[in-house]
């Protein structure tokens, strides 16, 4: 067969041994041509792509980011941009494409599906928001790397009783906030799904300073919200998928902190490096049976599914379904997160 492969969204760890993996197996097992397209859905309406061999994945498992590069472009925003996709379908005589990607990327592919399209999706996102899959790959590799910089954040902040506020990605969600929450000790921790009270925070922090212990660790999510009406916020713009773009809650946050308790506040900004570099074990895994289970499901026509982990086993879900809404921080760990908040 001819199968096309893109990368679309934000990048993640582990999309290269997803890669690698539809690569090994359509290769070897099935004798498949592989193209892969550049940029996301950019590569596929330019019909811009390399032809992939194991040889161009070679050393691809560790390394983080995407050898085809990725992007927030969105066919059914452009001028003919659907049509060029079926021409590059036709063009190159494609039986199927797999595309790996976040909500964005997923929520277009399954719309390529509705028109008749031959596409799989694979979920991938550092946020772990993609719903019918307990797991993406990249959460792992960035509830490490986050609760890594508490941990250290915690000793300077011991040293200078200070309050560390640490913003970790998440615009809709708080999956990575709370397991770094709850991984790295912190005294507060705010997500998307429970608007927060500035008062109860720095209540919980004076609580834990009339107690002995002079600095804590707040854990801001970047889409945190406060209270409607409570704390005066930024408004939010969007990019080309309808995303909100966020920012600055943290800095916010701190600075009422500090003039509420008159503690010294310090805002570390986690952003990027949280998407950056090597994936853990755990994500190179997780992404090595996705992109198996990807190729397998292109041989078995499963056109418009989702590769899925649940239960601990890979399975097959319908893209439509996927991408009906969010998954949101399950409300049994987030009470459990609460128990450390004093
Ligand atoms: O979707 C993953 C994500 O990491 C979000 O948590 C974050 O808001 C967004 O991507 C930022 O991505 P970019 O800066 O690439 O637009």
């Amino acid at each position: 067969m001819k199968v096309g492969v893109l990368t679309g969204g934000g990048d993640c760890p582990g999309l290269n041994a997803v890669i690698r993996a539809v690569v090994r197996r359509g290769r070897q097992h099935y004798e498949d041509e592989i193209f892969g397209f550049l940029d996301g859905w950019r590569g596929v309406v330019e019909n811009d792509y390399r032809l992939l061999d194991r040889r161009a994945l070679r050393g691809a498992l560790p390394r983080g980011g995407t050898i085809l590069g990725t992007s927030r472009f969105n066919p059914f925003k452009v001028d003919g941009g659907v049509e060029a996709v079926k021409k590059t379908f036709q063009d190159n005589q494609l039986d199927a494409l797999i595309a790996i990607g976040g909500e964005g990327t997923l929520s277009c592919t399954n719309s390529m599906f509705q028109l008749g399209l031959p596409v799989v999706g694979v979920p991938k996102t550092i946020d772990n928001d993609v719903d019918l899959t307990e797991r993406t790959f990249g959460f792992d590799t960035a509830v490490s790397i986050a609760t890594e910089a508490i941990d250290r954040l915690h000793t300077t902040a011991e040293s200078h009783d200070r309050i560390m506020v640490v913003e970790v990605m998440g615009r809709h969600v708080g999956h990575i906030a709370t397991w770094a929450g709850i991984a790295g000790g912190a005294t507060v921790t705010l997500i998307p799904e429970e608007p927060f009270d500035i008062v109860r925070v720095c209540e919980s922090i004076e609580r834990r300073h009339q107690a002995g212990r002079y600095a804590s660790i707040v854990v801001v999510a970047e889409g945190a919200k406060p209270i409607d009406g409570t704390l005066e916020v930024p408004e939010d713009t969007f990019d080309e998928f309808g995303h909100i773009r966020l920012g600055g809650i943290s800095q916010i946050v701190a600075d009422e902190i500090e003039n509420r308790t008159g503690y010294e506040t310090r805002v570390t900004i986690l952003g990027h490096v949280q998407r950056g570099g090597s994936p853990t074990p755990y994500d190179r895994v997780l992404s090595t049976r996705f992109g198996i289970a990807a190729i397998d499901a292109v041989h078995d026509g499963a056109w418009g599914d989702m590769v899925a982990l649940q239960s601990d086993k890979i399975t097959l879900v319908k893209l439509q379904d996927a991408v009906k809404q969010l998954k949101f921080v399950d409300p049994q760990l987030w009470a459990t997160a609460q128990n450390f908040f004093p």
